[in-house]
């Protein structure tokens, strides 16, 4: 078994320890898409804390793929130079660095879609417009060359959102994608836009440099994407080069059993999916949702994966891989109250709210 503070590769890059901060919208960026400073230092502090590896919240490829405000764009040149801040910053703390990059599909956020920017995805639904053929391809170069903009800012890796219901999950899935063209269907129809998403990307940015993807390996809803579906359809990035793939699951009407579940959850609530990709694919595979102890963290990767991804635990203490490292055997302060995304949705980037640290 590999212990946690031991390096592992994703693609040509190694990842000096094996707890990745994953992708978390932060909430500070501008209307324009631009991180502001108190990004870079929120990036750079959760580099300190010790992480391997620190992946910036999803960046939208396209204006109309924004999910909600304060979100960080990739969507223009004229963004490069504030995006190396963030990838500078994540290097000063010594951490690998990562953008992942996505669009909202349908999951648009109400207060975007009361300004009057409309939703798009693969089927037309309530304030959902269907996207033709065109836009398909429109964005799928969108992909690119946001990925192309990753590399230039200096990160060393680039993920794209493929998970939670957004608009690359939303095609995998036979509830949204309702499509009778070659972009829906069967799941090789429905699989054809990530794929095609993903060579765009690969091209843009070469063979050599780590493209991975956060992945639902189940949606957790009646009719959604099940698991051998998704493992099938991750298998077909996979064959073509696919670096690595972050478990994760969830939509967001999945209630209870959605990507962030409460308190009473089990730690590390996508393992057992996790699992059945870390058995059958030749990539390193990881997982995140509900991972609260350095005890669990050591079962999961005796499990076969190859890492494990904190969200909301670092959004409180991101110092917590330093401190286990340094062997304080506690859990994380973190009772997954999700009451750190209340700041950001008023604009002022996510916190915790939570209760306060424990005595003892
Ligand atoms: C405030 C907040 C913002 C999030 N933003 C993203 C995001 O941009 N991209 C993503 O893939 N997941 C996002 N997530 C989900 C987390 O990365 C993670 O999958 C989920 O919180 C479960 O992990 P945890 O129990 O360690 O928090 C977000 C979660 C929270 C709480």
């Amino acid at each position: 078994m590999s212990g946690p503070w031991t390096p592992w590769n994703l693609g040509s890059l190694e990842v000096p320890n094996r707890l990745v901060r994953s992708a978390t919208w932060e909430g500070l960026a501008g209307g324009d898409g631009r991180p502001r400073p108190e990004l870079a230092e929120m990036l750079g502090r959760l580099s300190e804390g010790g992480a391997g590896m620190v992946v910036a919240g999803f960046a939208y490829v396209d204006p109309r793929g924004k999910a909600l405000i304060g979100q960080t764009g990739a969507c223009d040149d004229a963004l490069l130079e504030d995006l190396a801040a963030l990838a500078e910053a994540i290097r000063r703390g010594g951490a690998r660095s990562c953008l992942q990059i996505g669009h909202c599909g349908a999951q648009l956020w109400r207060v975007l879609a009361e300004k009057g920017i409309k939703a798009e995805g693969p089927s037309a639904a309530a304030g959902v417009e269907e996207m033709t053929p065109e836009r398909i391809r429109e964005l799928i170069r969108a992909f690119g060359g946001a990925a192309r903009r990753v590399k230039e800012a200096g990160f060393d890796a680039v993920q794209l959102h493929c998970a939670h219901g957004y608009l690359l999950g939303s095609f995998l899935s036979p509830r949204s994608n309702r499509r009778s063209d070659e972009w829906g269907g069967s799941l090789e129809g429905r699989a054809r836009f990530p794929l095609e998403v993903y060579r765009a990307v690969r091209a843009a940015v070469g063979p050599d440099y780590p493209v991975w993807v956060k992945w639902n390996g189940r949606d957790y809803v009646e009719g959604g994407l099940e698991a051998e579906e998704s493992l099938e359809a991750a298998a077909l990035l996979v064959e073509e080069g696919l670096d690595g793939i972050e478990v994760s699951g969830g939509v967001l009407d999945s209630g209870d059993l959605g990507t962030t579940r409460g308190p009473e959850a089990e730690e590390g609530y996508f393992l057992e999916e996790a699992r059945a990709f870390a058995e059958r694919l030749p990539v390193p595979v990881g997982t995140v949702g509900g991972i609260r102890s350095l005890i669990a963290v050591e079962r999961i990767l005796g499990e076969g994966l190859a890492f494990v991804s904190l969200s909301r635990p670092l959004i409180r203490e991101p110092d917590l891989p330093k401190a286990w490292r340094s062997g304080e055997k506690r859990s994380a302060d973190c009772v997954s109250c999700n009451r750190c995304f209340v700041p950001a949705l008023r604009g002022k980037g996510i916190r915790c709210m939570g209760p306060r640290r424990r005595r003892g």
